[in-house]
């Protein structure tokens, strides 16, 4: 699997170990949900995971970056569940969130999901608008489900393409 943005400077790949320390800033410094390094360590194994990066062509020279953003998603049965997705600040809106969102779907798809879902702060306008841009619509919401702050979170599904 491999997707060019060429706008963007960079290209979705599939996540290897050496991603991880970058992966675990973005998550440090963009207000995801804190999974660190282990976690996505043991995730990378799993058959159902679908963890993605978008990768530079080349490493930003003011800072060193060699990500522009990642995404991790997880297939339980027929549903992708989207865990965490993140972009660093200088990349965004330039279509990478929603080209990691993209592939991550049709990875699910391909591999048999048949319902994308996940959850987002209450409070994450730009979030959520890029997933409604990409067809998800709320359809719940779990009270105090985030913490640090502690924060309602909204549901989001969306139905995938199958293969038939
Ligand atoms: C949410 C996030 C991943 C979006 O990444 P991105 O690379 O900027 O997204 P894209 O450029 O692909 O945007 C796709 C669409 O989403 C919508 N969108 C994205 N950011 C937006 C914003 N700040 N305001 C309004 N709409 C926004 C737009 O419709 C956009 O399309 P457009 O630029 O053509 O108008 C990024 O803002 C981020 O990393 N935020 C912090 C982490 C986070 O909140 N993750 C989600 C947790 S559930």
């Amino acid at each position: 699997m491999r997707v060019e943005l060429e706008q963007a400077g960079c290209v979705v790949v599939p996540m290897s170990e050496h991603d991880l320390l970058e992966v675990v800033e973005i998550e440090e410094t963009t207000g995801l949900s804190q999974w660190g390094w282990e976690a996505y360590r043991a995730e990378l194994d799993k058959q159902e995971a679908v963890m993605l990066v978008a990768r530079r062509y080349t490493p930003d020279a003011s800072n060193g970056r060699g990500l522009a953003g990642y995404i991790a998603a997880r297939i339980n049965a027929d549903e992708l569940h989207v865990n965490n997705i993140g972009v660093w600040p200088e990349s965004r809106r330039r279509g990478v969130g929603g080209a990691l969102l993209w592939a991550a779907l049709e990875a699910g798809a391909r591999r048999g999901a048949v319902e994308a879902v996940l959850e987002v702060r209450a409070g994450n306008l730009p979030a959520q608008m890029m997933y409604e841009r990409f067809g998800f619509r709320v359809v719940g919401e779990r009270k105090g489900y985030y913490r640090e702050p502690v924060e309602d979170a909204k549901i989001m599904t969306r139905r995938l393409a199958t293969a038939a």
